[in-house]
């Protein structure tokens, strides 16, 4: 979890603080609580502030940038109405998690690292594991190799703006990818770059929620809700390339698909309906 940023200094130990005289600008920059959101928002996009940083107390902010405390109250309000900031009662203010959740598109075959940059975040990875051995029973069938082939397994903490919103674990023939640490980034970076691009998966998302050490893991409370989503992905000669099984934080993101009436009438796509729908239709 992102620690206070209480003083409003800058992260990894530079000690320009954020919330100084002088740093609201001048008249001509609007009125004075405005310039104060603004100064607030830039801290949040430049990653002075992070999720779950605490601001400096009212008072405090008032002393620091030589203004009235109504005009702290005031910006401070506004950025919570918007839901950039959030109060916990009688403990103060802090940085939310970002109000826009991610857009991730469900009928496009696109990689984390792009979806992130599409959408304007910056998206990062801590690597949990990188490794390559001999495929287990399961692997072995899921990536449709014989048991023993080698497979590389790479275990990472995806990020955006520096916030860790899912666990991926992503099992790829080695054949693909033989040596794990000269993935960078992106998975589907250093498949392109072998040229073993994925050109079709196929992903299922289902409702779960977090165990302790994915929880830990995600910033979040064990129990909370998550998608867990599975993506098999396909080379032009029906191979798989990639086996991906990732946990998602289910405050962090959109899943959106297109969807259209199929010309020849409904459901000639679709595999079978669920027991629901079954149950439902008598
Ligand atoms: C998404 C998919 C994963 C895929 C990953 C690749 O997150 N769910 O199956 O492995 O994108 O992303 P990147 O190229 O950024 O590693």
């Amino acid at each position: 979890m992102a620690g206070p940023a209480a003083e409003g200094t800058m992260r990894g130990g530079a000690t320009t603080p954020l919330f100084r005289p002088g740093r609201l600008g001048g008249e001509e920059a609007g009125p004075l609580y405005l310039r104060l959101q603004s100064l607030i928002r830039a801290g949040i996009a430049e990653g002075r502030l992070r999720t779950n940083d605490a601001l400096p107390a009212e008072r405090e902010l008032a002393v620091q940038l030589g203004v009235s405390r109504v005009t702290v109250r005031k910006a401070l309000r506004g950025l919570v109405d918007e839901g950039v900031l959030r109060q916990r009662h009688g403990s103060g203010t802090y940085v939310g998690r970002p109000a826009e959740r991610i857009r991730q598109p469900l009928s496009r075959l696109t990689s984390f690292t792009e979806d992130m940059t599409a959408s304007g975040h910056v998206p990062g990875t801590r690597w949990l594991d990188r490794s390559s051995g001999p495929a287990t029973a399961e692997e072995a069938e899921l990536l449709g190799i014989a048991p023993g082939a080698a497979v590389t397994r790479l275990t990472r903490l995806r990020l955006v703006d520096g916030d860790p919103v899912a666990i991926e674990r992503a099992i790829v023939p080695a054949t693909a990818i033989p040596d794990a640490a000269k993935v960078g980034t992106s998975l589907y970076d250093a498949l392109a770059g072998a040229g073993m691009q994925p050109v079709r998966a196929v992903q299922r998302l289902a409702a779960v929620s977090l165990g302790e050490s994915e929880a830990r893991l995600l910033e979040a409370a064990p129990g909370s809700a998550a998608v867990a989503i599975e993506r098999i992905a396909y080379l032009p000669d029906g191979s798989v390339v990639e086996c991906t099984r990732s946990h998602y934080r289910g405050d962090a993101c959109d899943f959106v698909a297109e969807l259209s009436l199929s010309p020849n009438g409904a459901g000639t796509e679709a595999g079978p309906a669920s027991p629901t729908h079954q149950k439902s239709q008598g």
